[in-house]
């Protein structure tokens, strides 16, 4: 088993997106963590700062998951889809060749939180139909372990006994791990992590302890190889964020909500969206 250190410690810088909703951006497409394009958190009881929310809006090329701890927000979407996002759910939506969805709040007050992951597509999935799952919060297995609980949205936690518990979602190109780790005060747990993956970990609330470093709330911690993560809990409770995915080894070209391999799907991208076709 290789521990896999710190290579990297980074803080999120505050922006703003959708119609005016105030965000952390954790990670962003020009930083190349493939498979990964962006990781944005959403934490306000300020109404003001998300009322605004995601209006209709295309995307294409990629997968985009959202996790919410607090909160209310609706997803709708030209497919006919629609997902209310409650604490605990997920919406796992796959652009594929084009979507075009909102997000908007249900609520006029109180706490919103929580995270939009953008996962990449491979080149043979960019042009597929969209797809979209809503995940009720029961549906993601939270694990008991000593002196915590895991929550599984993706890929698979090995727990202490052995035993494998998977997520709702598995497989794919990119194979993602995402799990919500809860730690008590000087709790200690090793996370099983697939070699080759790309692997981050984002600490939101507490602290807690990673090869040798105590990262604080608000800190995104870029892992290097390995086959598991420690994390070492401090005298203080811990919220972390552990996400993994394998590389897909493409070029990337971005630009805004298209992520496609080169320049000229980038164009078409635009073109079929001003035209209706991106979702027809
Ligand atoms: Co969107």
């Amino acid at each position: 088993m290789t521990k896999r250190s710190v290579r990297q410690v980074l803080q999120g810088r505050p922006t703003s997106d959708g119609g005016g909703v105030r965000l952390t951006r954790l990670i962003s497409p020009e930083q190349g963590l493939d498979p990964f394009l962006l990781l944005d958190e959403f934490d306000s009881d300020a109404a003001d700062d998300y009322l605004a929310g995601f209006p209709a809006h295309p995307h294409r090329g990629f997968e985009t998951v959202t996790y919410m701890l607090d909160g209310h927000m609706l997803h709708e979407d030209h497919l006919g889809n629609r997902g209310e996002l409650k604490p605990g759910g997920v919406q796992w939506m796959t652009a594929g060749r084009g979507i075009v969805h909102s997000e908007m709040p249900q609520q006029v007050a109180g706490r919103m939180r929580g995270f939009q992951l953008w996962i990449n597509l491979p080149a043979v999935d960019k042009m597929k139909p969209a797809a979209y799952q809503d995940l009720e919060p029961e549906l993601i297995p939270r694990v008991a372990v000593s002196g915590g609980e895991v929550g599984v949205v993706a890929g698979q936690f090995v727990a202490a006994d052995g035993g494998i518990v998977a997520g709702p979602i598995s497989g794919g190109a990119t194979q993602p791990l995402y799990l919500d780790v809860a730690l008590a005060a000087g709790a200690a747990l090793e996370v099983a992590t697939p070699p080759g993956h790309t692997v981050l970990a984002y600490v939101f609330e507490g602290e807690v302890t990673m090869d040798g470093r105590t990262l604080t709330k608000g800190t995104l911690a870029l892992l290097n190889e390995g086959d598991t993560l420690a994390l070492l809990g401090t005298e203080r409770a811990t919220r972390v964020l552990v996400i993994g995915g394998r590389p897909l080894g493409e070029p990337v070209v971005h630009y805004g909500p298209f992520v496609m391999n080169t320049a000229d799907e980038i164009r078409q991208a635009v073109r079929d969206f001003q035209s209706g076709r991106l979702t027809a």
